[in-house]
């Protein structure tokens, strides 16, 4: 069978400027992230993806973008970039990139063509509106920040939309001139070798507020344009979208499997966390049941977390509470009224069989992997820093000044790094981890290796097994003629677990928490420690 690169896949997100400072300015850059290629390819990743690097006033982490042909001059040159690509691509890395085209910076030439000049091609480069309509609370994006979705413009005298920040204004899609430019965007990245785009805010860019109504029902025939243009510029080039929807809009970006490729699995991530939660299995059967069917050529990317807060706001309110009760009891580890701005290690109170027990998890749903720069240590949060830079602090590379990041006094650093406490840079760094067999980062390579071993997961057909444990999700993934059982027990507490099928021959034992008995032919009375995990090749398909 044809092999299709992303559904093999273990994908790994980092911001250049955080990762490693080369330069010795305080601001990480691609000289620093090239120079650590060799620790990426170590760790088994198959795959990076770079948040926006290009020239931003940075207002908001780079999702401001001013210019989408360059790098940002902090982060170093087009140059240092290509020379990544090459590097990467010699060890076999892929690279995809942020492409951000919901919105652009206000600063951004398109926008202050628009904006001062009625006549000029960029003005319907946005979206005007002389009177715009009451905005809807729900669709905007930052709603403890923002209470608008329009902003006025004294230059423009009208006002524009934006569902993120003001600063940023909402590009119009529907304008084919846009389409055009963005085209063009992509072309000139691919040429310089990545191999597709995480494409920002998806679901806004389809949205059409203040877009005539003829011209909404084109906004997503837009993604097939962009499909098109990929495939006839770089055949396996993937679109990945940011698409936090509910279920029954998923088919709109999957399409007939010819629009986009991947998308986050923001739905079941959600669902992941209301099981670790009520430690049981029964939030992951209903969230897994809860996904469409998807086309044969697509794919999920399941996730812990990302760059941005822990969103649930696809569940109900209640059982947002429960997750804040359990995660996050501190207003201050929460945002947006509906997230969470901590990374996992601390939500788990560093309870290492708890944290294992989440990523092998996410290892084993059906879809292809991400990890986030600093998972594979167990790196912390900052709660004193403000939003969501709270989870964005630098890499901790070592127990050297400034976690071996950067050279600069603190001071200078793009951001601080976490100094104090059980997830300072002292206790928690790579040099450190890689020098303990029994770290955290051993044990994530570990699974990265293992997982790579098992492309059922990747492939394979999900298939829920019966048990006669509430606290375990038992799954099998089935692929031509081969299926891999995987039990992970959410409870703190031992258990022992019967497959109601037999159906699956002899199990051999792939990974888990640590080494069990032998099983019995007849899958009784498996066990399992508290959030113990194991995971099982099965000799027959099911
Ligand atoms: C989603 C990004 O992940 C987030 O960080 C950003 O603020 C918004 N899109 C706006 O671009
Ligand atoms: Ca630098």
């Amino acid at each position: 069978m044809k092999s299709i690169w992303y559904k093999d896949a273990i994908i790994y997100s980092l911001d250049v400027e955080t990762f490693m400072d080369g330069n010795g300015d305080g601001i990480g850059d691609f000289v620093g992230l090239t120079q650590h290629l060799n620790y990426l390819a170590g760790s088994g990743i198959t795959c990076l993806w770079l948040l926006p690097f290009y020239p931003s006033p940075n207002r908001d982490n780079g999702y401001d973008v001013m210019d989408y042909y360059n790098v940002d001059p902090r982060l170093g040159t087009l140059g240092d970039f290509v020379e990544f690509m090459h590097q990467a691509r010699e060890r076999g890395i892929r690279v995809l990139i942020d492409l951000v085209i919901n919105h652009t910076s206000d600063q951004h030439p398109w926008f202050q063509q628009s904006r001062s000049n009625p006549q000029s091609r960029y003005r319907n480069y946005y979206v005007w509106s002389k009177n715009p309509p009451e905005s809807d609370p729900s669709l905007i994006a930052f709603p403890t920040v923002e209470d608008s979705l329009w902003e006025y413009d004294e230059q423009a005298e009208a006002y524009y939309l934006h569902h993120f920040y003001k600063h940023q204004p909402d590009l119009n899609i529907a304008n084919p001139l846009v389409r055009e430019e963005i085209c063009k965007i992509m072309g000139f990245w691919l040429e310089l070798g990545v191999s597709g785009f995480r494409i920002d805010a998806a679901s806004f860019v389809i949205e059409g507020i203040g877009i005539a109504e003829a011209q909404q029902a084109s906004l997503q025939s837009f993604f097939d344009e962009m499909r098109g243009f990929l495939t006839s510029h770089q055949g396996d080039a993937v679109l990945l979208a940011e698409a936090n929807v509910p279920a029954e809009e998923i088919p709109t970006y999957f399409g007939q499997g010819n629009r986009i490729h991947l998308l986050f699995n923001f739905l079941l991530n959600q669902y992941m966390f209301l099981a670790l939660a009520r430690q049981t299995a029964e939030p992951l059967h209903y969230g897994l049941k809860n996904l469409p069917e998807i086309p044969a050529q697509c794919q999920w990317l399941n996730f812990v977390r990302h760059h941005d807060e822990l969103t649930l706001d696809r569940l109900s309110d209640s059982e947002m509470q429960e997750i804040f009760a359990a995660f996050a009891p501190e207003e201050k580890m929460q945002i947006f009224g509906r997230g969470i701005r901590r990374r996992l290690p601390p939500m788990l109170k560093g309870d290492r069989r708890h944290i294992e027990l989440t990523y092998s998890l996410m290892f084993s749903l059906p879809g292809t992997p991400l990890l986030r720069y600093g998972d594979e240590i167990g790196m912390g949060d900052d709660l004193s820093l403000p939003g969501r830079t709270s989870v964005r602090t630098p890499m901790q590379w070592s127990d050297e000044p400034n976690a071996g990041f950067s050279k600069v006094p603190p001071d200078q650093l793009i951001q601080p790094i976490i100094s104090e406490g059980a997830y300072g840079y002292k206790e928690v760094n790579v040099a450190q981890e890689q020098r303990d067999p029994a770290a955290l980062i051993n044990w994530i390579e570990r699974l990265i290796r293992i997982r790579k071993q098992c492309p059922e997961f990747g492939y394979g057909t999900l298939h829920i097994l019966e048990t006669d444990a509430p606290c375990v999700l038992a799954h099998c993934c089935t692929w031509s003629d081969r299926a891999v059982i995987a039990l992970h027990n959410l409870a703190n507490q031992d258990c022992s677990v019967t497959l109601k099928s037999t159906d699956y021959g002899h199990l051999s034992e792939l990974f888990g928490d640590h080494p069990y008995e032998s099983l019995h032919r007849d899958h009784k009375a498996i066990q399992l420690s508290p959030y113990g995990y194991r995971w099982f090749q099965a000799n027959q398909a099911h």
